[in-house]
């Protein structure tokens, strides 16, 4: 099976929009450096319009960060995945931040999975397991606990839309990456579960290994069999940075 990497820029809450719109333009402009790999960038909410002009025909995808799992309706602050069709083209759906400091719940998750691959979008699922699950040995537990949580109502069809993100908690944004043998095991124990229940399709979906990736440690972990690509945070918001991450996932390939 082969899969194109994805390397994606999680901006989180960071940017006004005239920084947005120049990390948008030096984005573009760096992309095409990048060969065979998919660039997306994840701005805040209302840069996302701005961002995606700016992005032009550079062929870098623009995703939310968050929805809201209804179409419409009275839920003041609340943004609809089917709002965001025509505007961006992937919604993240339980970022660890989501998950640990908004209280997010696996089902509440699980129910943004659907919502966002219902509309027609793709979904970028996040799981991963905090420092102390890790050294309880628990993590492999918790990841598959999300997973189960976070797919149970996903209908089949939509597979071909849907990115898994395994972001161990303790390496995001604090600079300690997970060792690249470390990432290949999970993301080949989350490959492994899809398989195991989606067959054929289960293979084809992307595992992207997320926390502190920078254009120092993309390659090793690129390398790695079932690590997919990236999601990237703080190294997201430096275009050089994120361009090199983009441009080492090009050079592993497929
Ligand atoms: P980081 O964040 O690259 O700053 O560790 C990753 C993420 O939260 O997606």
């Amino acid at each position: 099976m082969t899969r194109t990497k994805i390397v994606a820029g999680n901006w989180k809450m960071n940017t006004n929009l005239d920084e947005a719109r120049a990390l948008a333009v030096a984005i573009a402009g760096g992309a095409g450096a990048a060969r065979g790999v998919d660039l997306a960038v994840f701005p805040p909410f209302p840069w996302i319009a701005s961002v995606r002009d700016e992005l032009g025909g550079s062929g870098v995808q623009v995703g939310a960060q968050n929805c809201y799992i209804q179409k419409s309706g009275a839920f003041t602050g609340e943004i609809s995945p089917w709002s965001l069709v025509g505007v961006c083209q992937m919604i993240l759906a339980g970022h660890s931040e989501r998950r640990h400091v908004m209280g997010e719940s696996d089902e509440f998750v699980g129910q943004k999975v659907d919502a966002t691959l219902t509309a027609g979008l793709t979904s970028v699922l996040c799981v991963g397991e905090l420092l102390g699950e890790r050294q309880s040995g628990a993590a492999l537990d918790v990841v598959t606990r999300q997973l189960g949580a976070g797919l149970a109502g996903v209908d089949t069809g939509h597979l071909d839309r849907l990115v898994i993100a395994y972001e161990p908690v303790w390496a995001i944004g604090t600079g300690v990456a997970a060792t690249p043998d470390d990432a290949q095991e999970m993301c080949e124990a989350i490959r492994r579960w899809m398989t195991d229940r989606f067959d054929e399709a289960g293979d084809a979906i992307r595992v992207l290994y997320g926390g502190s990736v920078t254009p120092d440690n993309a390659d090793e972990l690129f390398r790695r069999p079932d690590v997919d690509g990236g999601l990237i945070g703080g190294a997201s918001l430096k275009a050089d940075a994120f361009l090199a991450i983009a441009v080492a996932a090009g050079a592993v390939g497929v």
